[in-house]
């Protein structure tokens, strides 16, 4: 490694960061990262915190997890890479297809289609429903559905269904064909309604309302984060995607679960559909499936969607999406590894209790400090805080004093995410009870030198 001042000198002037404004990061040069032990990291200047990002909402195993860092190890010795493009595959794909098809039985899905990583793996959902509806012969079905604040990465299929300005307006123009829905964030909607039930109510009569208006013969799927991750955690009434399922089916449109964030126990349930008891037609994920170890994700398909193409006898069936590293050995061994550890452990119920207990300790901090103006959680291990400069008007509060907050709890031992007026929660789900407790004391610390 290059000594401290080479990366402190040549940090943020040789590379652009995503999500990130150059001139900023040169600015404001970024935290440099060297080290990760347990949910802990270390950075350039020896300064340990906990990592309340849980890198970015991936590393659900914590960064000394040795059977994945072992797997990937032994497979680069054994095989560091083949294609699975027609004609060849290799040991590991096709033992965590396997995998795969146990894991998410309960949610219907029996089907893997590999990819290298959560965009991609919208990507290739959303494309595959579209040619679902034409093996069918409803060539019309060309349209998509998603919900406001939604997030589903950003090529330009996902950044089209995506639901916040930020990711969409230096792009324009995006996809046509793609239309919103309003989200059921009960802090701030058109509706000026407070109630969750009744917000999820409301919205579900508004994809109604739209799949009216555009005609159902035209939409080919509707896609959500079963809980709204970057767009500020934003957990639906458990009556929403239910209702969503029984709309969808009843006018033959699939429902994609994104559940690139939510998958693999971040909810408290091993599967977000699976915390509302629903079944989507399509998942897909990315991310925890090798705890950010090794880029890869998949689609997951269900019996339905798969037995379309998997009778088609002319060659509308084939699939005509896929990347190089569709499959990647090292990444499949990861992936088994990982899963094992992830079952082994149970995460999912650690995730629930140590997040329940993040989302009453945020609750707390609400009632002490006037600047935090909702909270949200209470599904695990994925909570915000929204940080207001008035509790009345709800006017976001500016950059800079967010900016203070996060910089205060980084020097009182939490790494955390800003993202526009919110801070976002999602440490790694193996957190022990006092590391919650130093996340809450490291935040009280950022928002007393803001209040
Ligand atoms: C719900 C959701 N979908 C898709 C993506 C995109 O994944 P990636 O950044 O791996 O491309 C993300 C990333 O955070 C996500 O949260």
């Amino acid at each position: 490694m290059k000594d401290a001042n080479f990366l402190k000198e040549n940090n943020a002037r040789h590379l652009w960061h995503p999500m990130a404004h150059p001139a900023d990061s040169i600015a404001n040069p970024p935290d440099i990262i060297v080290g990760g032990n347990g949910v802990e990291i270390t950075d350039v200047d020896g300064h340990r915190t906990v990592d309340a990002v849980g890198g970015l909402w991936n590393v659900n195993l914590g960064y000394s997890c040795e059977p994945v860092k072992r797997a990937i190890a032994d497979q680069l010795e054994r095989l560091p890479y083949y294609s699975i493009f027609r004609g060849t595959s290799n040991d590991q794909v096709i033992e965590l297809s396997y995998l795969l098809k146990d894991f998410f039985a309960p949610d219907g899905l029996s089907r893997a289609f590999f990819t290298s990583g959560g965009s991609d793996s919208v990507e290739v959902s959303l494309r595959l429903a579209r040619q679902y509806h034409k093996l069918r012969g409803e060539t019309g079905r060309v349209k998509y559905l998603s919900l406001k604040k939604g997030y589903h990465g950003t090529h330009t299929l996902g950044a089209s269904v995506n639901g916040n300005a930020n990711f969409r307006t230096q792009y324009e123009p995006l996809m046509p064909g793609c239309y919103h829905i309003p989200a059921p964030y009960t802090y701030r909607n058109p509706f000026n309604e407070t109630d969750p039930e009744r917000l999820a109510q409301l919205c579900l009569a508004a994809l109604e309302d739209e799949i009216q208006f555009q005609g159902a013969s035209t939409i080919a799927a509707f896609i959500m984060e079963p809980i709204l991750g970057a767009g500020g955690v934003i957990p639906p009434h458990r009556s929403l995607m239910p209702g969503v399922r029984e709309i969808c089916s009843r006018h033959g449109i699939l429902l994609i679960a994104d559940e690139v964030i939510t998958a693999f126990g971040r909810t408290g349930a091993w599967s977000g559909s699976r915390l509302w008891g629903v079944q989507p037609d399509l998942l897909s994920c990315a991310k925890a499936i090798t705890n950010g170890y090794f880029p890869f994700g998949a689609v997951m398909i269900s019996d339905a969607v798969a037995e379309v193409f998997e009778r088609d006898a002319g060659a509308l069936g084939s699939i005509g999406s896929g990347y190089t590293y569709s499959g990647h050995p090292v990444g499949a061994a990861a992936a088994i590894a990982c899963l094992e550890e992830t079952r082994r452990l149970q995460v999912k119920d650690n995730a629930a209790e140590r997040g329940s207990q993040l989302f009453s300790g945020l609750e707390a901090l609400k009632q002490k400090y006037p600047l935090v103006g909702d909270v949200r959680g209470g599904h695990g291990l994925m909570c915000a805080m929204e940080l207001v400069a008035d509790r009345e008007t709800k006017a976001p509060i500016d950059k800079k004093t967010i900016g203070a907050v996060h910089r205060k709890a980084y020097e009182n031992g939490a790494m955390m995410r800003v993202s526009g007026n919110n801070i976002i929660l999602s440490p790694p789900l193996v957190i022990t009870a006092s590391q919650i407790e130093t996340i809450l004391s490291a935040l009280d610390a950022g928002l007393s030198a803001a209040a």
